[in-house]
């Protein structure tokens, strides 16, 4: 589908079903092949799908999580993991409480750190002294967004304390009660920490995405568009919807 010399690899699925399930064949391939991965795992609608049939595929299927590890990509400044809002308590009802991930592997930002500086070295440093992400999955932002990587001037390579853009503050306001609740900050992976995983797997779905979508097919890097900088990266697999694949 991609020109030649191009290394992102696209895949188009018929709807959100089809795209989680390739994604979690994917997830359940790698954990297969090195049963200690350390996997990257994102929040947000887009993963729910994939995450379901992981849970399925440890249901039914014998699926083992036991040797894995998991380093999430972001959370939110000021909520702790027990706050019901808070990332931490996303994963546990849609994935961790659902498998046999020892809870001992699971690795998250703390969102009431009282050195963020400190913190968010101490994540940088795990993920490095594990050996590094295996497969870091990601979603994105209608604006490009990449965990809580923001479009703007600069971004920063590593893990780091980040402002959410208004856009983002508006499209995370569905897990809310109202748009004020959201917070607007949030510990996140940087580029560079994302970068240096040795596969990516970037999800898509819906309209909403088209937008971003066709950006990131743009043969460019820019600080303005954050997931361009995924081109950079040699093993990128791109699986979009239909409805994500309208503009391109
Ligand atoms: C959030 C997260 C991202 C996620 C994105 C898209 O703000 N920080 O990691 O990929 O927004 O979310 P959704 O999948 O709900 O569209």
């Amino acid at each position: 589908m991609l020109g030649k010399g191009d290394k992102m690899r696209l895949i188009i699925t018929d709807d959100f079903q089809e795209m989680s399930l390739r994604a979690a064949r994917i997830v359940a391939g790698q954990v297969e092949l090195k049963p200690d991965s350390n996997l990257g795992l994102p929040t947000g609608s887009t993963p729910l799908g994939l995450y379901d049939y992981l849970i399925k595929f440890h249901k039914e299927e014998n699926l083992s999580f036991a040797k894995t590890s998991s380093f999430n990509l972001d959370e939110y400044y000021g909520l702790g993991q027990n706050h019901p809002k808070s990332f931490y308590q996303f994963m546990k009802e849609n994935f961790f409480q659902e498998v046999d991930l020892p809870q001992e592997n699971i690795n998250f930002l703390q969102g009431r750190a009282e050195d963020v500086e400190k913190e968010c070295y101490r994540f940088e440093n795990k993920i490095a002294s594990s050996g590094g992400i295996d497969l870091m999955i990601l979603g994105i932002g209608r604006n490009g967004h990449i965990g809580f990587n923001e479009p703007g001037e600069e971004l920063k390579s590593h893990t780091h304390l980040a402002d959410l853009a208004p856009e983002t503050i508006k499209a995370n306001q569905k897990f809310f009660d109202s748009e004020e609740e959201v917070p607007r900050q949030a510990l996140t992976m940087g580029m560079g920490t994302i970068l240096k995983s040795r596969q990516i797997l970037l999800m898509a779905s819906g309209k909403s995405k088209s937008w971003a979508v066709k950006e990131l097919m743009k043969k460019r890097v820019t600080t303005e568009f954050p997931a361009s900088f995924l081109r950079v990266h040699p093993r990128v697999i791109l699986l979009i919807d239909q409805e994500a694949a309208d503009r391109i």
